[in-house]
């Protein structure tokens, strides 16, 4: 009998360039071992009990040191939420602060789970289009005069699946637009980290202090360290995290992932998650280069636009492709992708594709490439 052990698994012999989680090999394995050693080391059974509702206070404020180096802000463990994830955050919020039957807005395209979510909320969504900046703000504006969203649900940069960033003056707007007309945004900054350059804008969790109540910044560990951790954090306003502190499942549970979270204090207290993350990105870099590359050389006929981190490249098919059928012929190459209307909620997006430059090394990046180029090759 073979049972399920991951979320995702590849079938041998195919390269799937669709794939958007980490590959196991950048797993830090001795680092976690480490950080564990270190944790059960001191004696102190605390991280086996309850959890405290916001977070652990160490654990929050080694989170909050390393968060203020990496994004270059002050920042106030105060303002931090322990979370196991950005999807189990953004099912809380949706406790929260919606009722069935309420308006949201999110993005077209999106991370094609999220909307699950809100469905399992009963929320009814609105896309709100975008472009290569992003967000497009007419699009929102036009969607306030029409409709009252409780939240806009964004990912601001290196987005899924477009790879695209909101410029700086879009996020002013958005900030301001937020405040007029009273919705949160909730902005999904899991991928801000893994920036490849230095023209990175700063995470919407520079602007949940005092004046912009409506932001609430979402992080995760699944991205710079592993999935399997569950671990997250919300950065926002006192009064949204007053919230989500008294909020009945923490009453219940206690914080989240309180074990976890010990764990990760003491990767981060030690420096090593500064490292691995510097690690990560000094691996993808080269990664995106290399797609890049094969993508110019190879696939001619391709447009995209290059990523600036993350993990994902958004292509444009010639008009006249189909991605589900060629995703389908795919098959028989062994290679495969994510067509682009996974991601959209209106169907769009129909000759797009998402491929990720993070999954695989350079080598297989540049064979994935060549198996997609013998299929269109059939077109
Ligand atoms: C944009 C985006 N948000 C959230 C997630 C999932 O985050 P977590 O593992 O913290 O739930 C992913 C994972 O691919 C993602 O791409």
């Amino acid at each position: 009998m073979s049972l399920p052990i991951t979320q995702s698994q590849i079938p041998p012999g195919i390269i799937d360039l669709g794939a958007g989680e980490p590959h196991q090999s950048v797993f830090p394995l001795e680092m976690i071992h480490r950080a564990a050693e270190e944790r059960f080391s001191q004696g102190d059974p605390s991280f086996l009990q309850y959890g405290a509702e916001q977070g652990d206070g160490y654990f929050r404020l080694a989170l909050t040191k390393f968060l203020s180096r990496s994004y270059g802000l002050p920042m106030n463990p105060e303002d931090i939420f322990i979370t196991a994830g950005i999807s189990s955050a953004l099912d809380l919020l949706c406790t929260l602060f919606t009722q069935a039957g309420d308006t949201i807005f999110m993005e077209e395209t999106t991370y094609f789970v999220a909307p699950r979510i809100f469905a399992d909320h009963h929320l009814k969504i609105i896309p709100i289009e975008m472009d290569e900046n992003g967000l497009m703000i007419e699009s929102l504006e036009e969607n306030l005069k029409r409709f009252k969203p409780k939240f806009l649900y964004t990912i601001p940069i290196h987005h899924n699946p477009t790879g695209s960033t909101l410029t700086e003056a879009r996020r002013a707007r958005l900030i301001e637009l937020s405040q007029q007309f009273d919705f949160l945004i909730l902005a999904d900054e899991v991928y801000q980290l893994l920036s490849y350059t230095d023209d990175s804008p700063k995470p919407f969790a520079a602007h949940t202090g005092a004046k912009a109540e409506n932001i609430i910044s979402l992080g995760s560990f699944s991205k710079i360290l592993a999935p399997g951790l569950r671990l997250g954090w919300i950065q926002a306003h006192p009064k949204r995290i007053k919230r989500l502190v008294t909020s009945g499942l923490l009453d219940s549970g206690g914080g989240m992932n309180p074990f976890t979270s010990a764990i990760v204090r003491s990767a981060i207290e030690s420096g090593d998650l500064e490292k691995h993350v510097h690690y990560l990105i000094e691996t993808y870099r080269p990664r995106l280069q290399k797609m890049d590359m094969c993508l110019a050389q190879h696939l001619p006929d391709i447009t995209y636009t290059i990523p600036k981190g993350g993990y994902f490249f958004w292509l444009r098919l010639p008009r006249q492709i189909d991605a589900i059928e060629l995703r389908q012929q795919a098959k028989a190459f062994k290679v495969d992708f994510r067509q682009g209307a996974l991601f959209s909620s209106t169907v769009g997006s129909q000759n797009h594709i998402r491929l990720c430059f993070a999954h695989y090394d350079e080598e297989h990046i540049e064979e994935g490439i060549l198996r997609l180029r013998e299929c269109l090759k059939t077109r």
